[in-house]
């Protein structure tokens, strides 16, 4: 069996660092707003070469703050790719405002720029693109369109630790950025956790304030906020974790280059691609292949995992069908929905693992 992820392995590398952060963390009744989350913001923030780090419950929470930090609500539309989780799109619903759904690029499957500009109307306030599978989304287009058009950009990191745009760590180009730290991410917690990532002062201030049920002094709220706070446990695990994030990244790196190398020459299957001037962190490695359902029982005959990053693009999710989007508006993310498998990913594969994968992956397509 070589599972689609597994996080067994992964804790088994640092368990016994991880079992006295939570010890130490238990002896010093330090959970809420302690060091330990000061601290991970901060090496967080320096690690992608932002000014702020401020920890949030989840990533779903980051977004939803950095877009409230940014005064965008009720009556506010803003542009989200249709290809993504749901969160991305339900942090912007949770605000009051709308999203707007636009289609993917059919090489990096995150948003396709050359059709955002159609989607801006009078009541567009923000573009919120998704750095999807770890490959970043095309930022000096989105900056450009965004400067043009008065909007704010808030950049959703959740799959994209270590992911660099332009030789720079992203979460640092728009006005804010939200990471989750999801068990499965590429930086897990062991738990839901999340961080917001800004250069300014002013919002990095507000998100403070936000995320602590507006406290100013102990008895003091001067704005109604909530209560979003990364847990003392969650940051110091993620203390321990970041300081093997390049060498993750790295190994995730070096497998889909294997993959890549191994599965060149199949045919009826498309890898993943990295442009020029991004370096993909591969969260999920993603390919497609015409007859998905025969592939995956296929794979999971052979005892390899995978699975579908996703189904269902938004604009067709019941939960948005108040907004009456219908089969056809974008047609890449609907065609690719139907195509797309994510194959076994994980720093902890061994070189006969992802062998053994493109072996079954080989078959699974031929036959
Ligand atoms: C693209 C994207 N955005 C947002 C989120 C939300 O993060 P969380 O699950 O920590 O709330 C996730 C992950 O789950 C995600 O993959």
């Amino acid at each position: 069996m070589i599972p689609l992820i597994d996080l067994k392995a992964q804790h088994r590398t640092i368990a016994d660092e991880v079992e006295a952060a939570i010890k130490n963390v238990c002896e010093n009744t330090a959970f809420i707003l302690s060091d330990e989350m000061k601290a991970f913001e901060s090496e967080f923030a320096q690690y992608c070469g932002a000014k702020h780090g401020i920890g949030v419950a989840n990533g779903t929470e980051a977004l939803f703050l950095a877009l409230k930090a940014l005064d965008i609500g009720p009556g506010d539309e803003v542009i989200v790719p249709a290809n993504t989780f749901i969160a991305t799109a339900a942090a912007v619903s949770h605000t009051g405002a709308t999203p707007v759904f636009v289609d993917c690029d059919p090489e990096t499957y995150c948003i396709d720029t050359s059709k955002i500009s159609a989607a801006i109307t009078s009541r567009t306030k923000a573009i919120m693109p998704v750095h999807l599978y770890g490959h970043a989304a095309d930022m000096s287009s989105i900056l450009s369109l965004a400067r043009a058009n008065g909007l704010k950009v808030i950049e959703d990191c959740a799959q994209a630790h270590g992911t660099h745009y332009k030789g720079k760590q992203v979460g640092v180009f728009g006005d804010a950025a939200g990471f989750s730290f999801y068990p499965s991410k590429t930086l897990g917690a062991y738990g839901d956790a999340g961080m917001v990532l800004t250069n300014s002062d002013e919002i990095a201030e507000k998100l403070r304030l936000l995320r602590d049920n507006g406290r100013t002094t102990w008895y003091e709220h001067a704005i109604i906020g909530y209560n979003s706070r990364l847990d003392g446990i969650q940051a110091a695990v993620l203390r321990i974790k970041l300081r093997r994030l390049n060498e993750w990244v790295e190994a995730r790196r070096r497998h889909a280059k294997r993959y890549g190398e191994l599965l060149s020459d199949v045919e009826n299957i498309v890898l993943p691609k990295e442009k020029p001037d991004v370096r993909h962190s591969y969260y999920v490695y993603v390919v497609r292949v015409k007859d998905r359902d025969t592939f995956m029982a296929r794979l999971k005959e052979k005892g390899i995992g995978c699975g579908v990053h996703y189904p269902v693009p938004l604009h067709l999710q019941p939960a948005y069908a108040f907004l009456g989007g219908k089969e056809g508006d974008h047609p890449v993310s609907e065609r690719y929905a139907k195509e797309i498998v994510s194959i076994p990913m994980y720093p902890e594969l061994t070189d006969d693992q992802v062998a053994d994968v493109a072996a079954a992956i080989r078959e699974a397509v031929a036959a």
